[in-house]
């Protein structure tokens, strides 16, 4: 029998393993973050408030597993959780890791685990289900007496740099002294290197995750990354708490992706009516020049260490805005789990390490199918412009008043795929071609049309919206 290369080529990948999820894989997912804890309960009943969200609330994988549903429905298709290593004593977010190869009991069992990345894995989105980026820390370790710290030889003190407070003014100090009194690893040693690099290495394949969150990486030496991303094999986002744009591209070479803290800032100055837009407009355009490959940041707007959104501006209408900047913008989406229903949360609690919750915050229900959540306000427009038609205007509606009118970003699922629109006015004109949206995002979406308009005054942002679909769509 005569078997032709070509068939031999085909069998030879039909063989081979499924590829880690890189860069490129990642850029087109959208990211729901999902504090373990704070998701669901194994048993949901669906109706508990958490009494004190300064420890555990009750949250397991097994609980998360099951609003898989919930979390695809809006439209994303990987989650990130919260480090799921073994911690010391409430740690209920995670970052205390007390024992790098156990599981956190609190969550549920290693098989736990490893049964809610296969269901995210067998999701049918698309094509290659809900990936799943674990989040980890390798600045630190938890509360725990050092001697009890594992695996060896982090019981040891000579793994940990000598106590001292950080002056945030001194990058070596940044890097070797304490994050709220927590001991500081010794990652100048090439053997704490390798027992990181070993951990994040057999980490990602043991529960084959998808994606690695780090934490805490400008408290790191950087010559420390690369290795350790490389080691991890997946797509790699980092935490660089900083929004000058060039401390923060000072890391972009180190591991795949960051953290766009850069953005952050005048973004969430313009939705929540405070900074201009031309800011954001330079800030992209800054990014554009310093960043490598901006497209392989993630786009957020708030998460468990910045104040949730409507804590800052209570405005749904204006969040709304702010989330299609997110969700359409160059940069992969990150959404803070509890924003589409609209969680306001409150300041900080002084003993609790997680932002954006407050006392009265009750743990999330998630019982309703997750359409009802993503309608808030009325009209009722979608929170989460994922599968729906949006339209959202910034307030006021009259173009060239205010900083209302400036930036319109939707899109809609239509049978061939979605649609994008951004408009502009004559106060800020986006010069066409040079839009804010994601190159990457675009080639996802199928026969996705981008165009410019401007908006009139007695159009509303339905009929417009409306005009353009039917103007566009063959
Ligand atoms: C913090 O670091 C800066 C820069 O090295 C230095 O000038 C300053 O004196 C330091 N502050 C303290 C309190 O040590």
């Amino acid at each position: 029998m005569r078997v032709s290369s070509s068939s031999i080529a085909i069998l030879s990948q039909l063989l081979l393993p499924v590829l880690a999820a890189d860069t490129a894989a990642w850029k087109s997912r959208n990211i729901y973050f999902a504090l373990t804890d704070r998701v669901a309960k194994t048993d949901d009943s669906g109706s508990s408030a958490c009494g004190n969200l300064g420890n555990y609330c009750g949250g397991t994988f097994k609980g998360l597993e099951s609003k898989l549903d919930y979390i695809s429905g809006m439209g994303f298709d990987a989650i990130w959780i919260t480090p799921v290593v073994a911690n010391s004593e409430g740690g209920y977010h995670g970052y205390w890791a007390q024992d790098l190869y156990s599981v956190n009991s609190n969550y549920g069992t290693a098989d736990d685990l490893k049964s809610l990345v296969n269901a995210a894995h067998e999701k049918a989105s698309d094509d290659s289900g809900i990936y799943v980026m674990v989040d980890v820390v390798a600045n630190h370790m938890g509360m725990a007496k050092i001697a009890d710290n594992k695996p060896e030889p982090l019981n040891q003190e000579s793994s940990y740099h000598p106590a001292c407070d950080i002056n945030y003014s001194d990058q070596s100090s940044v890097e070797k002294c304490r994050i709220a009194g927590l001991p500081d690893l010794n990652t100048e040693s090439p053997d704490i290197q390798k027992v990181f690099n070993d951990w994040i290495s057999w980490l990602v394949k043991e529960y084959s995750f998808d994606g690695v969150r780090i934490d805490t990486v400008k408290h790191v030496n950087k010559e420390f990354w690369p290795g350790f991303s490389s080691a991890a094999g997946v797509y790699t986002i980092g935490e660089v708490f900083d929004g000058g744009v060039d401390y923060l591209a000072g890391y972009a070479n180190l591991m795949s992706g960051l953290l766009n803290y850069a953005i952050y800032y005048p973004m969430n100055n313009f939705y929540q009516q405070k900074g201009s837009s031309q800011a954001i407009v330079d800030m992209h355009d800054r990014i554009s020049s310093a960043f490598p490959d901006p497209s392989a940041l993630g786009t957020f707007l708030d998460n468990h260490d910045n104040a949730r959104w409507l804590n800052s501006k209570n405005d749904a209408s204006l969040l709304k805005n702010a989330l299609a900047y997110v969700i359409l913008s160059r940069g992969i989406p990150i959404v803070y789990y509890g924003t589409e229903q609209g969680y306001a949360g409150g300041a900080d609690p002084p003993t609790a390490r997680i932002s954006g919750e407050a006392d009265s915050t009750p743990t999330p229900t998630f019982t309703r199918p997750s359409h009802d959540y993503l309608a808030l306000g009325s009209p009722p427009v979608d929170l989460l412009p994922m599968t729906k038609p949006t339209c959202t205007w910034l307030t006021p509606h009259t173009p060239g008043v205010g900083p209302g009118v400036i930036l319109l970003f939707s899109r809609r699922m239509v049978d061939l795929g979605r649609l994008v629109i951004t408009v502009s006015t004559p106060k800020f004109p986006m010069a066409s071609g040079t839009t804010l949206l994601a190159p990457d995002r675009t080639l996802r979406m199928e026969a996705e049309r981008s165009v410019l308009v401007s908006p009139m005054a007695s159009q509303s942002c339905y009929s417009l919206l409306e005009d353009i679909e039917v103007a566009l769509i063959d």
